[in-house]
């Protein structure tokens, strides 16, 4: 584990006082998608970093036939007798996720045994900082309990019981770099082959999530939209080049020649998705020279990308990009997650910022009246047993 990761001494106690027993403590991180937004439905690249802000799923074994689940932030507790999971529905709440994983292990002939479960998590939700990944795959090791599942098809199932229980289609990049995150590193994440390179991040880089503070609404209704446009736009492509199976089969320069072909919306979805996908690679060529200023010129034109062509921004977000990125030592910015509120992801030089913390706060509650909150991030390692 990450040296930074502790053990949540008070959460252990927390699960003894209401359950008894020595639980067993997992750890699975939220992310911070540095570039490549909405890519990886696309199976094209991304670059998160695992966090150090993460959900602790703590479980003991049981003999009241039930799973017993507790949530420190909800202070809610919810049963489920171990004979019915097979027929589970969702409830459409933070239970979701949770039952969601258990069943996908059953469907995988994974014996599920009654047991009390604890969830506590510093990941803050609806931040676009990926609490629900982090629930899932810290829920989906407890359950194991040390039981052998390959890495990929982990996070993979993290997917599908968030697809298919929980009801959001998402992609695979939350789950990803929860299960694979690796300390000091970002991942780019290659979203066809379900494989990852690590990239170094230059050390005069303080990586900064903003929180806005809002979540619109929209989100669950306007990723589905997106989904269906690039799909969309993968079919009118295909009228040209049969061969293209997804918009990463689409280079950059193909899509030049052709986008006339394709009506207007899927059009400029695309272009986001397959200019996105390049500013991935290309970010990682730069951080690699340790080019701060094509980083930071990478992230601008990724927000702007998202703002016009993809529309999953809005007022909110924008402002905290374009007011971060006049301040002194802010190389770039940009929104991060899947849309519509949430965080900023900044690329700031590590002595300025106290005065973008102050600067950026100041502007915000003047025009906003709301409190942004500021998370330096670290590349942690990804999820485990902790004790
Ligand atoms: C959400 C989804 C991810 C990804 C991002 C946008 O976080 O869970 O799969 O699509 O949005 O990049």
């Amino acid at each position: 584990m990450s040296a930074l990761a502790f053990i949540p001494d008070e959460v252990v106690k927390l699960f003894q006082a209401r359950y008894g027993g020595t639980p067993a403590v997992y750890r699975a991180p939220g992310r911070v998608n540095l570039i490549g937004e909405h890519t990886d439905y696309n199976l094209g690249y991304v670059c998160p970093i695992a966090l150090e802000m993460a959900c602790y799923t703590l479980i003991a074994p049981a003999t009241h036939g039930q799973i017993r689940i507790y949530s420190r932030e909800l202070e809610q507790e919810f049963s489920l007798p171990v004979a019915d999971l097979p027929n589970a529905q969702p409830r459409h709440d933070w239970t979701d996720y949770i039952i969601g994983v258990a069943l996908e292990l059953h469907k995988l002939g994974f014996t599920i045994n009654a047991c009390d479960v604890l969830v506590a998590s510093d990941v803050p939700s609806g931040s676009g900082l990926s609490s629900s990944a982090a629930l899932e795959i810290s829920s989906a090791l407890a359950f194991l309990g040390g039981r052998d599942l390959d890495k990929t098809e982990l996070a993979q199932l993290g997917r599908r019981a968030e697809g298919q229980f929980v009801g959001m289609p998402c992609g695979i990049m939350d789950q990803y770099a929860s299960v694979f995150g690796e300390q000091g590193f970002a991942l780019q994440i290659d979203c066809r082959s379900l494989t990852h390179e690590l990239v170094r991040l230059p050390i005069w880089c303080s990586i900064i999530a903003v929180n806005s503070m809002v979540k619109h609404e929209l989100g669950t209704l306007a990723y589905r939209e997106r989904v269906k446009e690039c799909a969309a736009a993968v079919e009118a492509i295909q009228a040209i080049d049969e061969n293209v199976q997804s918009l990463r089969d689409v280079s950059l320069s193909f899509f030049e020649r052709i986008q006339d072909s394709i009506p207007m919306l899927p059009r400029k979805r695309a272009r986001h998705i397959i200019s996105d996908t390049q500013r991935v690679v290309d970010l990682a060529a730069a951080a690699e020279k340790n080019d701060r200023r094509e980083m930071g010129r990478l992230f601008v034109a990724s927000h702007r990308s998202m703002q016009y062509d993809y529309e999953i921004s809005c007022n909110e977000i924008d402002f905290l990009v374009d007011t971060a990125i006049k301040l002194p030592g802010v190389y770039g910015s940009r929104m991060t997650g899947g849309g519509f509120g949430g965080c900023t992801v900044n690329l700031v030089e590590p002595g300025a910022f106290e005065e973008f913390k102050a600067k950026l706060t100041a502007a915000y509650e003047k025009r906003h009246r709301l409190t942004p909150v500021f998370y330096s991030c670290y590349p942690a390692d990804g999820a485990g047993r902790l004790q």
